[in-house]
């Protein structure tokens, strides 16, 4: 008997198959689509002989799979979610982008960015309207040799303070998303809205997996950058919120120690950055310094 309590036999038929559907694959012409392919064959068949699927299962996974495509479209990526809560997403990330001296580290892109965000000036304000408390973002960018990164691309984009990014409307609305530029000492800075939690698409297959597995959607409070600039890594990230309750539980497994920053809370009477008139109310400040590794000769 074996680890799975079958006998040698049957171990042997079920090796057998594994072989010979790899084998298939022998004469594919691109060496890496053959290594990827081969690869995912031993592993999917180690994963059905390792739990012992049941064809009842099966069917399941199946059924699963076919309401993920048939919810996805131009606007809503499940797979891509079901990816994220898996952690693949992540896993993903860790493998393409190795840590590099001091460099900012990464995280999960998420499906909210969106090409063509406005441009604003240094100082500016993203947040297009969108309810939620002012948040003030400064920092610098430099490379991991500190010197000052000018000109760098800076987009950044959030949820409002009900929860919902503005691709979650149906009116068209373009809010809380931007991009700007740093100044020729690598500065940049713009009001924002302070990050508050909120929860993935939730009401498709993946939320009922999530559900059925004792697994929360909610992901911790943050902020998406993207930063571009010449002869170096694009950097795609987050900033989180020091103290959020949710920094250990985000439901794509997004949070890095590094990223997590203190959001500095403001009286309404604390004279603002550029006297933005903030009618009395609370606001946050936060300081985020980027470093930018060098691009890999592919990049
Ligand atoms: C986001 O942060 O916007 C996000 C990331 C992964 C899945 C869903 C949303
Ligand atoms: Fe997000």
């Amino acid at each position: 008997m074996t680890d799975n309590n079958i006998s040698a036999e049957q171990a042997k038929r079920e090796e057998d198959l594994v072989a010979t559907v790899m084998a298939s694959f022998e004469n594919t012409p691109d060496p890496r689509l053959k290594e990827i392919m081969q690869k995912l064959v031993r592993h999917l068949h180690n994963f059905v002989r390792d739990v012992r699927l049941s064809e009842s299962e099966w069917d399941k996974m199946i059924e699963f799979l076919t309401a993920v495509g048939h919810i996805t479209d131009d606007r809503r990526q499940e797979f891509i979610l079901l990816s994220d809560v898996l952690g693949i997403s992540m896993q993903t990330v860790a493998v393409n982008n190795e840590a590099y001296g001091d460099a900012t580290e990464s995280t999960v892109f998420g499906p909210f960015f969106v090409d063509d965000a406005p441009l604003i000036e240094i100082g500016g304000d993203i947040s297009g309207g969108a309810p939620g408390q002012p948040c003030w973002v400064e920092g610098r960018v430099t490379d991991t040799d500190g010197n000052p990164v000018s000109g760098a691309r800076i987009e950044v984009w959030e949820a409002d303070d009900d929860g919902f990014y503005d691709v979650q409307y149906s009116d068209g609305r373009t809010t809380a998303r931007a991009h700007l530029f740093s100044d020729t000492e690598g500065k940049y800075a713009f009001w924002a809205l302070t990050p508050t939690p909120y929860p993935i698409p939730h009401d498709g297959p993946v939320g009922k997996m999530l559900e059925a597995t004792g697994r929360s959607p909610m992901r911790a409070s943050h902020l998406h950058f993207m930063v571009t600039a010449p002869k170096l890594r694009r950097l795609v990230t987050h900033i989180f919120v020091a103290g959020d309750e949710l920094l250990a539980s985000d439901s794509v497994f997004g949070v890095k120690q590094s990223l997590v920053k203190q959001f500095h809370s403001q009286a309404g009477d604390v004279p603002t950055p550029g006297g933005r008139d903030v009618g009395g109310q609370p606001w946050s400040r936060v300081q985020f310094d980027i470093v930018l590794a060098p691009s890999t000769p592919e990049e």
